[in-house]
């Protein structure tokens, strides 16, 4: 088992090597340049050789490094005095931490006509000669003026390294700022574009599209985890996890599952980072992936799915850009699959309560059942046929299921009655629409199929009712619900007649158009003829809400 604790969360990056010596051979310069003299640099901290100098005798002695780690404090010094020769030590903190002294042996007077170096020829591991030979070729200094110079070229260096760590933050902020914008740009754009009926597979695309632009990752996956359990009756809710990828996704979804488990992800733990130091260990199942980050998409304790990018382009670690950037998009994705989840128990309860009334119709009047769910569906034909929009095609749908809801108030004698009915019992029938508007008038989730219900046996000549309404007067979704239910109620047989001939229907309608029926939906009717007897020729076992099977 892999333990969590191993993987690299975030990486700090220290200076390179290259940065490093960079730095040193820009001291060495400055020195070089205030001096006219070749410094040689040592650690502080173990007197091992930073960076050499060739100019002079015995500067790279180990000997001298070891003076030069006994420099204590932060000021200049004479690490060694032998009579004509000094050697000074300057100390200088680097950049990123570390401290380096830096040596020279200087030279304060002349040697006299026959004086010979002594100990100072031993300060520069020379014999005699040489000694004399290097002395005589040097600027003569006095021991003030080596160490107010050694503090200027202290202040300094101390001056530029500040600007250049100004600078490097400076650069840092502005890359921060940087990624920042791009990370407020997506949200933006997401927020912008994410739907609470978007299917999950067009969510996934236009999240995993953005993730792959912002970051340089080879690919991208969500895998959407399930909402309900297999066999419950739902709409349209996720039953299994699914894994949808972008670009090249080492992994499928079962490994997906397996990725999750070894990292012993949990829905609160944020974002979880993995790096070459951890993928290539032994014991990582997954050898495509070389680098991940992954962020679960939760709420609260809840986790809907989890997102996560694969593989720097670059080869590279990723880190705490990344890791910011998935977990803010994570979050986000969090809550709106919360909300995309209330809003399908939503619909699913309201699709539960259209179907308890369809029942309730059906049982109500045996000899009409399947009626609704065929005037639903021509109905959303007719609708199609005239360019209606999405949502309306909805309302219609729900309206043709739902327009003779309130003959679950007529008394069954009447409804069920195979002979003609008396003008008192026909009276007692026309009370249905508003019965049924009565019905549904509290639940606000239908108030836009009311006026279906309410108008349906209006007629375009103002003879219908209940309220004789005339021509555009009546509601568009009652116009076309009344052609829909006129040519279901002529044309399917029932147990007391048998249905008209497709003919006769045509005929009824031709003549009716303009009188009982909107002209226009009958010219629908007539170019989605075939569409429309095929649909009344299909039973349906189980009636559906899910806008793919309308129709
Ligand atoms: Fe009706």
């Amino acid at each position: 088992m892999l333990a969590a604790s191993d993987i690299a969360h975030f990486t700090a990056a220290g200076p390179s090597e290259a940065e490093c010596t960079e730095q040193l051979a820009r001291l060495s310069g400055v020195l070089r340049e205030s001096f006219d003299a070749a410094f040689t640099l040592w650690h502080a901290d173990s007197g091992e050789l930073a960076h050499a100098s060739v100019q002079q005798p015995g500067c790279n002695d180990p000997l001298r490094g070891q003076l030069a780690r006994a420099l204590h404090g932060d000021a200049p010094e004479f690490l060694a005095d032998e009579d004509c020769v000094l050697v000074l030590g300057i100390p200088f903190a680097l950049r990123h931490g570390e401290s380096v002294v830096a040596t020279a042996a200087f030279v304060t007077r002349q040697l006299r006509t026959g004086e010979r170096p002594g100990t100072a020829a031993g300060l520069l591991t020379a014999d005699d000669q040489s000694a004399i030979e290097w002395i005589e070729r040097q600027t003569l200094w006095t021991p003030d003026m080596l160490i107010r110079l050694a503090k200027a070229v202290q202040a300094r260096v101390a001056a530029e390294s500040r600007s250049q760590q100004l600078e490097h933050e400076v650069e840092k902020v502005s890359d921060n700022l940087a990624s920042t914008y791009e990370e407020i740009c997506l949200l933006h754009s997401l927020t912008q574009n994410l739907r609470l009926r978007s299917d999950d597979e067009s969510l996934c695309r236009l999240v995993l599209g953005c993730v792959l632009d912002c970051v340089p990752a080879h690919a991208a996956a969500i895998q959407l985890l399930p909402v309900a359990k297999e066999g419950q009756i739902t709409y349209k809710a996720r039953t299994h996890s699914l894994l949808f990828g972008a670009g090249e996704c080492p992994i499928n979804n079962a490994e997906f599952s397996r990725l999750i488990e070894a990292l012993e992800l949990v829905p609160s733990g944020g974002p979880r980072v993995a790096n070459r130091r951890f993928t290539a260990a032994d014991g990582w199942p997954f050898p495509d992936v070389r680098q991940l980050v992954i962020v679960p998409m939760s709420e609260g304790d809840r986790v809907f799915g989890w997102l996560a990018i694969f593989n720097h382009t670059d080869d590279r670690e990723f880190g705490t850009v990344e890791a910011s950037l998935l977990n803010s998009i994570g979050s986000m994705l969090g809550i709106h699959s919360s909300n995309r989840d209330l809003y399908r128990m939503q619909s699913e309860f309201l699709a539960s309560v259209v179907r308890a009334f369809t029942s309730a119709i059906d049982a109500k009047d045996p000899y009409t059942c399947g009626h609704s769910d065929r005037v639903a569906r021509v109905a959303v034909r007719l609708a199609k046929e005239l360019d209606c929009d999405a949502e309306l095609l909805h309302t219609l749908y729900m309206a043709g299921l739902l327009h003779d809801v309130g003959k679950i108030g007529i008394d069954d004698a009447v409804l069920r009655k195979p002979d003609k009915l008396t003008k008192a019992e026909f009276e007692h029938i026309k009370e249905h629409p508003e019965l049924g508007y009565r019905i549904l008038a509290d639940i606000a989730q239908l108030n836009a199929v009311l006026p279906a219900v309410l108008h349906h046996h209006e007629q375009w000549d103002g003879r219908g009712y209940p309220m004789k309404l005339i021509a555009d007067q009546i509601p568009l979704i009652a116009r076309i619900v009344a052609v829909a239910d006129a040519f279901d109620a002529m044309s399917s047989d029932r147990p007391y007649r048998k249905g008209m001939s497709i003919e006769k229907v045509n005929e009824i309608f031709q003549k009716g158009a303009a009188q009982q029926w909107d002209p226009e939906v009958i010219g629908a009717y007539f170019s989605a003829y075939d569409d429309i007897v095929e649909i009344a020729r299909h039973e349906r076992a189980n009636l559906t809400l899910d806008v793919e099977q309308w129709i």
